[in-house]
């Protein structure tokens, strides 16, 4: 047993009591457990990828006026009560800061490993029927429209626009979700995403096929 991944566990169960369905801790587990898969292929830190899979999102800056900085400063304090070493919260916080999609552009070149496996894991469960799922939760919890055949998906977003995208949850897909399968970092992840990319051509296809009744 371990407590530092235990406690962990708990503390951020109780932090996100009541989170929106797609970033809730169930959403955490998964990635925690994706991480773990892709983690036995690789020459990594087990336990920083392990709490940066399971902080990863403790205060997502789009539910919480847009600040960058609040996660980095409750895993800090957490893990410093936990007496985790200076060099492991440093690297945690390192992924926590870098993994996001939108921040790709200014993240640094040559990604350490345990990052590379955290934001593959995340990337995948942003795609296959849970990510459609999350993406529609998210989507009416925002109160987007589903699908608008007249807004076209915004392609090379800047950081900003995307951030204040009002666009539709169909458009999303274009923009972030069917992109992430060429962005995956090991070779495990590329396999999973493969499969979960086709599932959702599939559900796009089905989608319009339906929408367009004739
Ligand atoms: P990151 O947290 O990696 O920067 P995002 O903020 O782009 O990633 O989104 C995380 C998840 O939230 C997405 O995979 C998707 O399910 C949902 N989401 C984000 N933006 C939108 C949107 N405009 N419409 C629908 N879902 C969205
Ligand atoms: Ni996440």
């Amino acid at each position: 047993m371990n407590n530092l991944i235990d406690n962990t566990i708990q503390f951020v169960k109780e932090k996100l009591e009541g989170a929106e369905a797609g970033h809730d801790w169930f959403h955490i587990e998964r990635v925690w457990k994706l991480s773990k898969k892709i983690a036995e292929k690789e020459e990594c830190n087990v336990e920083v990828v392990e709490l940066s899979a399971l902080l990863h999102d403790i205060a997502d800056p789009k539910f919480h006026n847009g600040d960058e900085t609040l996660a980095l400063k409750i895993s800090r304090e957490f893990l410093e009560s936990q007496n985790a070493s200076e060099d492991v919260i440093e690297q945690v916080l390192f992924v926590i800061k870098n993994i996001s999609f939108k921040n790709r552009g200014e993240a640094p070149k040559n990604l350490p490993i345990e990052l590379k496996i955290v934001q593959d894991a995340d990337r995948i469960d942003a795609i296959g029927a849970i990510g459609i799922g999350r993406t529609f939760n998210f989507g009416g919890f925002k109160n987007n429209p589903m699908y608008d055949p007249n807004i076209k998906p915004s392609l090379n977003m800047s950081k900003e626009e995307y951030k204040k995208s009002n666009g539709t949850t169909i458009n999303h897909f274009y923009e972030k979700l069917l992109l992430l399968k060429d962005l995956m970092n090991t070779s495990e992840g590329k396999e999973i995403a493969e499969e979960r990319h086709d599932f959702m051509l599939k559900f796009l296809d089905q989608f319009y096929k339906e929408w367009n009744v004739d």
